[in-house]
């Protein structure tokens, strides 16, 4: 097995981090490799806003939890509900990806991107964890104001974002792979 076929299958959604804040050098590497994500016509219409304020990461997943509490999707609910639920998991970076919305397709961009950046981190030895939630900041009255203080240009919408630190738990195994998925024609 080649090194990036290994980082693609030992990447895993990590939900538990040291507090150990990772190195600016690394968030930049993690960064690049997001913008060297395919890109509807080549726009590039990603837009990263790299959170390390705790404070203002409390108030975000307070924020989404929320809209999540007010929503019918029951998962959604039960997150929203549960106080102990914290969006990022206390991770010490959260990277905010917005996509252009004149792009051709920036939401599809912005999620390529971040799965560069995961695979980007673990093959760093970061853990990372894919979050959504934030579009909904944009669509409630109620996100608008946390929203204006995260700079994002405007014209650009946060789509999803990526939390990074050090993992607590290396032994995340997997799930089993689904089978009969593939139908080769010739
Ligand atoms: C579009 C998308 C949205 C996701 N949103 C969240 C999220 O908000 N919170 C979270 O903890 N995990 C989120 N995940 C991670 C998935 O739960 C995770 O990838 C899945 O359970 C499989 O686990 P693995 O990443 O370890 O293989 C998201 C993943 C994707 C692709």
């Amino acid at each position: 097995m080649n090194s990036t076929l290994d980082t693609i299958r030992n990447r895993r959604s990590v939900r538990s981090f040291k507090p150990e804040q990772i190195a600016d050098a690394e968030i930049a590497a993690i960064i690049e490799a997001g913008t060297y994500a395919p890109s509807g016509r080549g726009d590039q219409s990603w837009y990263f806003t790299v959170i390390q304020n705790t404070g203002l990461l409390h108030e975000l997943s307070e924020a989404v939890k929320r809209i999540y509490a007010s929503l019918d999707n029951p998962f959604l609910q039960s997150q929203g509900k549960n106080e102990k639920y914290h969006l990022f998991y206390h991770a010490p970076t959260v990277i905010l990806v917005s996509g252009n919305e004149a792009a051709l397709l920036p939401q599809l961009d912005c999620a390529v991107s971040v799965q560069n950046m995961l695979l980007a981190a673990e093959s760093l030895h970061i853990g990372s964890c894919w979050i959504s939630g934030l579009d909904l900041l944009a669509a409630t009255g109620e996100g608008r104001p946390v929203l204006n203080t995260l700079s994002i240009p405007p014209g650009y919408k946060p789509y999803f974002s990526v939390a990074l630190g050090f993992k607590n738990n290396e032994n995340l195994k997997a799930a089993p792979r689904k089978e009969n998925i593939i139908h080769f024609i010739r």
